[in-house]
This record gives structure tokens, sequence and C-alpha cells, in this order.
């Protein structure tokens, strides 16, 4: 009760526009850093990854190696990703990416873990 009062103070400050830093005598606990909540889609799009050794060109966490870009650094949004799969740039199929048919239900999970890798890329 206490810390709710001190709690409502602090936000009556911040509406003063006072710091309420030093108010907050018993912070609660800070959660722990958001950890990504584990997606089935993009667990099953990992594997998707390793059977079509995506990751032998990619690399296991999609860094990318001397044969192909990082794909953690995309600029390619969902639609792209999948178009990109179903009809690989000529450079891409000529090195040897697969391409995926476009009705393959393995498309959208290679694109969440695309998207995944994208996300979880640390910031620079
Ligand atoms: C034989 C090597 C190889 C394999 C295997 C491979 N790729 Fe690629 N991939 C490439 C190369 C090379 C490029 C770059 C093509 C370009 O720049 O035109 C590329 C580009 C991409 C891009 C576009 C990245 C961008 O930002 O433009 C995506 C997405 C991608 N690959 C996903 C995959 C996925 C998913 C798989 C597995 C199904 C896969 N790749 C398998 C070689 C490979």
């Amino acid at each position: 009760m206490r810390s709710f009062l001190l709690t409502a103070g602090c936000f009556a400050g911040v509406l003063l526009a006072a710091s309420c830093r030093h108010a907050v005598v018993d912070p609660a606990p800070q959660p722990p850093p958001a950890t990504p909540t584990p997606d089935p889609l993009v667990a099953r799009g990992q594997s998707r990854f390793i059977a079509y050794k995506c990751h032998e060109c990619h690399g296991p966490h999609g860094e990318g190696t001397d044969d192909a870009p990082d794909l953690t650094g995309t600029h390619l949004d969902a639609v792209e990703i999948a178009q990109f799969l179903e009809k690989p740039s000529a450079h891409a199929r000529s090195v040897g990416m697969p391409s995926i048919p476009a009705d393959s239900p393995d498309i959208q999970l290679l694109v969440a873990f695309v998207l995944s890798l994208k996300r979880g890329r640390p910031a620079p």
C-alpha cells in the first residue's frame, strides 16, 4: 500500500513535471528482460531452414556466409520474403538456392523464421 501511494504520488509528480526518482524508496523488482515468446511457427520454420539447407549458405542463425547474405539484416518484408523463396533472384539460383512452391506450407514457416531473425538482431 505504501509503495502504491508513493507510485500514485510519483504519477502526480510526473504530471507536475517533477522528477519522481527519489520518491520511490522501494521500487518493485524489475521484470526480467523480455525474452521472445517461443513461437511454434518460428520453431518449425527453423527446422525447415535446416531441412532445406538454408543454413549452409546463410549460416545457422541467418548471419550470412561468404556464399549468401545476412538474413538478420534483410530489408524484405513478409510478402517479399515469400516471393523471394518462390522465385529466388538469378544470382541466388545460380549458387543453388532452392525455390519453394508457392503452395507449400513451408513458405509461411520459413518467412516466420526469417522475420524472427530480423527481429532478434542485436542492436548495433
Ligand atoms: C546455395 C546457397 C543458398 C541456399 C541453400 C539458400 N540461399 Fe538464400 N540466398 C543465397 C544468395 C547468394 C542470396 C543473395 C541473392 C541476391 O543478392 O541476388 C540469397 C538471398 C536470400 C534472401 C533475400 C535476402 C535479401 O535481403 O535480399 C532470402 C530471404 C533467402 N535467401 C532465404 C533463404 C532461405 C529461407 C533458404 C532455404 C530455403 C535459402 N535462402 C537457401 C544463397 C542461398
